[in-house]
């Protein structure tokens, strides 16, 4: 007898709703795809043709998820939460939407908390972590056509592995919500409250108040006080994280000067003299 899981379905979403517009069926179509290659280059060619703002794309399975920094995002099936909402901001309000990455990973935080009661940490600039594991990340994207530029964000979260079917290196590097909770998690109420939460903290950043925010960024943060190092390109920068700037810039203290950080990627020195 095999176990019945729950999978991602839109109509275990929608009535979880308390939206406005994102994600509301009756504003945009929202899609489920069984298989597709990345929610992100869907929502993309939605934008394209004209999308609704809020409009919600699923996937239960990516054959070609992406990361940041040009990564792949392993995303096999019924294993992980593929989500990418198209978001339309108007072209003057652009410039309050400077730390949405950091946004969406409190949005993300609070929806963990309330649907599967785990708390988890957030790494600068787009990583969710618990024990120094990565469950998740965000992927913003801002893709321009002739309707103007669009806010695609995509969110990976991982929900449930087999611990035999992951490499060894992965397998020390990555953690997943129902190993954390011992118990099965839907994740469409983790997807609805998401959307409840992403909707709330997106509307705060248009009207420009971004301060409540990014201090509940900050209580979640894994970086801040941390020794970290940090490749930008061609470029290392090693200190200590101190803050984020009003736009979302890491600041780091190097010793000789602070140094604000606006992408790349970083490595924590934790206390026991591991990285993650
Ligand atoms: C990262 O940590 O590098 C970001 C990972 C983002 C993955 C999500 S899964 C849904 C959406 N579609 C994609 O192709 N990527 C994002």
């Amino acid at each position: 007898m095999s176990t019945q899981i729950d999978v991602l379905d839109l109509e275990k979403i929608e009535p979880r709703l308390q939206t406005k517009f994102i994600a509301r069926p009756d504003v945009g179509k929202n899609e489920i795809w069984e298989s597709i290659n990345s929610t992100n280059t869907r929502a993309t060619e939605l934008a394209a043709a004209g999308g609704a703002n809020g409009t919600l794309v699923l996937a239960r399975q990516q054959t070609a998820g992406r990361g940041r920094l040009g990564r792949q995002w392993v995303s096999p099936s019924d294993s992980g939460i593929y989500a990418s909402f198209l978001l339309k901001p108007e072209a003057n309000s652009l410039q309050n939407l400077a730390t949405i990455t950091l946004a969406v990973g409190v949005a993300v935080a609070r929806a963990i908390r309330t649907t599967a009661g785990i708390e988890i940490g957030l790494k600068w600039v787009n990583d969710l972590v618990v024990d120094g594991k990565k469950l998740g990340g965000i992927l913003c994207e801002m893709p321009a056509s002739p309707a103007g530029k669009s806010l695609i964000i995509g969110i990976g979260i991982n929900v449930r592995f087999q611990e035999k079917d992951l490499p060894d290196d992965l397998k020390n590097r990555m953690v997943w919500l129902e190993k954390i909770t011992s118990q099965p998690v839907d994740p469409n109420l983790v997807v609805a409250e998401i959307a409840n939460q992403l909707e709330a903290i997106y509307d705060e950043l248009l009207q420009g108040r971004a301060k409540n925010i990014m201090d509940e960024w900050r209580e979640h943060s894994i970086t801040l006080g941390k020794e970290i190092v940090a490749s930008a390109g061609e470029r290392t920068i090693q200190g200590k994280a101190i803050d984020i700037a009003p736009g979302g810039a890491l600041i780091v203290d190097t010793g000789a000067g602070n140094v604000e950080l606006h992408a790349g990627e970083i490595t924590i020195r934790n206390a026991d003299g591991s990285y993650c």
